[in-house]
């Protein structure tokens, strides 16, 4: 089969283990990612593992940067976002760096700074880079010595499609199969420079969804006639997938993820209470899609849990894809993004 796995040992942390108390900050970028074949139902919620794999690509646009400050004076964690006190996500934070602080065997707690360029809970992967810039950022605070694998496990235990954003271009995520968590990581399918792939998202809709993915999942598993069949498809998804971006062939990836998509949210309109996360601009932008790719055009869409568009396409039509979004109406704005890098420090 042609193409190349990319192995990917940039940064690998190799320090001295801290003193039990400690004062230390770093800080770590992460950027979203737009699941091509995606993933909607946990194999276990406790450690957050999926039932099924999935693949993404890294977006370069769309980022997180996060600042983590361990101290002996802080009683409790406290999370800054977006230049505001976010109280309510506290408990999730926390019990995230507890995973991290007894692999480092402290008990610090810390301060958390996030800043996003995009916003956030409107289906734009803001927890995927949101904790993948945190396990990144706080690693690095602890001076744990962690690989890339290790770093995605933990950041999928903070949000399964955050153990994607650890790493660039186009990404695989394993299920697990020993149940352990440890066979359930995310790892570099191809490189974003061995394929040069544009995305154009079109915002519909800036305000934070109604019901998250962790939810929303979790009640489709509960719920959905089709939940079952959706993971009998996922695997064949996958392997096609897969072989489309190792052969780099549009064709063939636009026709799987156009699918994927079309399943995961058939099963999220078949949940009770029904998850509709399109709003009208949604279908218009599918039909603008729809019509580009009539005419020969080189583009497909996914849309993951919200009513943002995401159009993917090769280099040349970009502008042509992004006139043509622009001028749908019910579209806000569109932000074009080429794929993007892996977690970075400093
Ligand atoms: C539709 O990763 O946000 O974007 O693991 O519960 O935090 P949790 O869920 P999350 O779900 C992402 C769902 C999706 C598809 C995908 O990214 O694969």
């Amino acid at each position: 089969m042609p193409g190349q796995r990319i192995v990917c040992g940039v940064f690998l942390y190799k320090a001295l283990r801290l003193p039990l108390t400690m004062n230390s900050q770093s800080k770590a970028t992460a950027r979203a990612n737009i699941a091509l074949i995606k993933y909607w139902g946990k194999a276990d919620s406790s450690m957050n593992i999926p039932a099924a794999g999935s693949i993404s690509i890294t977006l370069d646009a769309l980022c997180s940067e996060t600042v983590v400050s361990f101290k002996e004076s802080l009683s409790a964690d406290e999370l800054s976002l977006d230049g505001e006190s976010r109280p309510e996500y506290v408990p999730r934070i926390s019990r995230f760096l507890d995973i991290l602080r007894e692999r480092a065997d402290i008990k610090t707690r810390a301060s958390v700074t996030s800043k996003n360029n995009f916003p956030l809970g409107a289906g734009l992967a803001s927890s995927a880079s949101g904790f993948a810039a945190l396990a990144a950022a706080a690693s690095a605070a602890l001076r744990l010595e962690i690989s890339p694998r290790e770093l995605s496990i933990v950041a999928r235990q903070g949000s399964g499609s955050a153990a994607r954003s650890v790493f660039g271009g186009f990404v695989e995520m394993h299920a697990d199969r020993s149940r352990d968590g440890e066979g359930s990581f995310a790892e570099p399918l191809l490189e974003s420079s061995a394929w040069h792939l544009e995305v154009v998202i079109a915002l519909t809709d800036r305000s934070e969804k109604a019901v998250g993915s962790r939810q929303g999942m979790n009640r489709s598993a509960a719920t959905s006639p089709y939940y079952v069949a959706w993971l009998d498809a996922s695997a064949k998804d996958l392997e096609r997938g897969r072989d489309a971006i190792l052969n780099r062939d549009f064709k063939a990836l636009a026709d799987v993820a156009q699918s994927n998509c079309l399943k995961m949210h058939s099963v999220a309109m078949t949940t009770q209470p029904a998850l509709m996360y399109w709003n009208g601009a949604t279908v218009e932008c599918i039909r603008a899609i729809q019509k580009l790719q009539q005419d020969g055009v080189p583009v497909f869409f996914t849309i993951d849990a919200g009513p943002q568009v995401k159009a993917v396409c090769e280099s040349s039509a970009l502008q042509h894809v992004a006139s043509t979004l622009r001028a749908v109406l019910g579209v806000k704005e569109v932000i074009l993004s080429g794929l993007g890098a892996g977690v970075e420090w400093g």
